[in-house]
């Protein structure tokens, strides 16, 4: 297994791209099962977590090839509608599968995702929402088994905002005969990402970027391209990066829209940001930290995929702060790991306190999931003297080589191939 080995304490400035949305490709990525023939998907990420569906599609009988951030994939010879657990178990998104297999072929059988790092993470309402589709679901032998000849549109109100469970009702219901409504739709830029690819295809679709989507199925859909958007979560690691170190940033490829919640607090804890459409600079605070207060929400809200970079930037600060997760109320893995470095945090139901400390001293410290290492390399790249980062194979499911994208903004950071645990 990999690892980072961080000497922290240079100030990171520089110019950078920002790759294409991970979330964003694993939904594109499915959505393409829907039509009959060839797509392609540009700006695709380098990511574990995309190389993980495609060869999930693979294994439905997808063809499937990719470089240069295109992804080029040929549905027409789908012949296999199980989603299996060797499959599902490596990355939850798997599940996206679901509702356009059954929508197009009137059947599927997908693994469970089973347990998630930091707690649960259930798919009731993905399943609820296929029954009032007309579904038959059943549970059997830790998989789920769909059936329904032609699903019919439903009126669905969702009690949380969920973005997979959107996702996968949406794809069901492109297809499916009537007209389907969801209320309490997900409005994160990848699931606007998915409905303008949906409609390219020629579903009919009302409401896009709202929370009431109306959906009039359509017998069939014709495959074509779609550009990716920038990863917004990227972009927020990679601002907190220049934050944290002390240094300045520039984001050439990406809209201060997708992050609008992430810059304001940027912007509360002292640093000086200016934005346009399609480019974001930030440089530090002058002098300290200021501290400041998250509370993570749905889109437009501050993204629960930016709470451990947030409580690693806050470590820092000249005070303390508190920083509460209303999404997910148990991921805080990363704060014993935060300790392991110096940081002054606690940890109370989904709350954590973070009284500032003067300064980080590198350490060796364990990623446990994709975000949690992030924070972890944020930490690093701030503390004092060496930190060895273990298992990153947490952070290339979701960053395309982080390593190199932070060197060059001057970082000291390098990844050892080997086999350490
Ligand atoms: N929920 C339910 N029932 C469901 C589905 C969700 O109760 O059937 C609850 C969840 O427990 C959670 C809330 O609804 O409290 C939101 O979960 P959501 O369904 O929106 O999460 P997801 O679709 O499983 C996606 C991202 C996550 C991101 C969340 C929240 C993808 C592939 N994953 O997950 O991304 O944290 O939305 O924004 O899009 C990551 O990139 O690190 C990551 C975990």
């Amino acid at each position: 297994m990999d690892k980072f080995v961080i000497t922290g304490g240079k100030k990171l400035s520089g110019t950078i791209e920002i790759s294409g949305a991970k979330n964003a490709s694993l939904a594109l990525m499915p959505a393409s099962i829907l039509a009959h023939g060839k797509a392609k998907l540009f700006n695709t990420p380098e990511l574990n977590d995309v190389f993980t569906m495609l060869k999930l599609m693979k294994h439905l009988g997808v063809e499937g090839s990719f470089s240069n951030h295109v992804m080029e994939l040929d549905t027409s010879r789908i012949n296999n509608l199980i989603a299996p657990y060797e499959h599902v178990k490596k990355m939850r998104a798997s599940v996206y599968v679901l509702g356009p297999l059954l929508t197009k072929f009137g059947e599927a059988k997908v693994s469970l995702p089973g347990g998630c790092a930091w707690g649960p993470r259930p798919i009731n309402l993905h399943l609820e929402g296929l029954k009032k589709m007309g579904a038959e679901i059943d549970l059997e032998e830790g998989y789920i088994i769909a059936k329904a000849k032609r699903l019919h549109g439903a009126k669905i109100n969702f009690d949380v905002s969920s973005v997979g469970a959107t996702g996968n009702l949406l794809m069901a219901a492109v297809l499916a005969k009537g007209t389907t409504v969801i209320n309490n739709a997900a409005i994160e830029p990848e699931i606007t990402n998915l409905v303008d690819y949906l409609i390219k295809m020629g579903a009919k679709i009302y409401g896009a970027n709202t929370t009431c989507l109306t959906i009039e199925g359509v017998d069939e859909l014709q495959p074509c391209s779609i550009e990716t958007i920038p990863d917004r979560i990227e972009a927020g690691t990679m601002l907190i990066a220049a934050a944290i170190t002390g240094g300045s940033i520039t984001i050439n490829n990406i809209s201060s829209m997708l992050l609008e919640a992430v810059l304001s607090k940027l912007e509360d804890s002292g640093c000086t940001i200016s934005s346009s459409s399609n480019r974001i600079e930030l440089k530090a605070p002058d002098s300290s930290i200021k501290p400041k207060d998250v509370s993570t929400a749905a889109f437009p809200g501050f993204p629960t995929d930016m709470q451990a970079q947030w409580t690693a930037y806050m470590t820092l600060a000249n005070g303390a702060s508190t920083v509460t997760d209303t999404i997910y109320l148990d991921r805080f893995k990363h704060v014993p790991e935060l300790q392991r470095l110096g940081a002054d945090i606690s940890v109370n139901e989904n709350s954590a306190v973070i009284r500032g400390v003067k300064k980080l001293v590198g350490a060796k410290v364990m990623s446990t999931d994709l975000r949690a290492s992030a924070s972890l390399v944020l930490a690093g790249l701030a503390a004092k003297g060496k930190t060895e980062v273990l298992r990153v194979y947490h952070l290339d499911r979701g960053y395309q080589r982080i390593e190199e994208k932070l060197k060059a903004l001057g970082a000291d950071i390098s990844r050892v191939e080997g086999t350490e645990y």
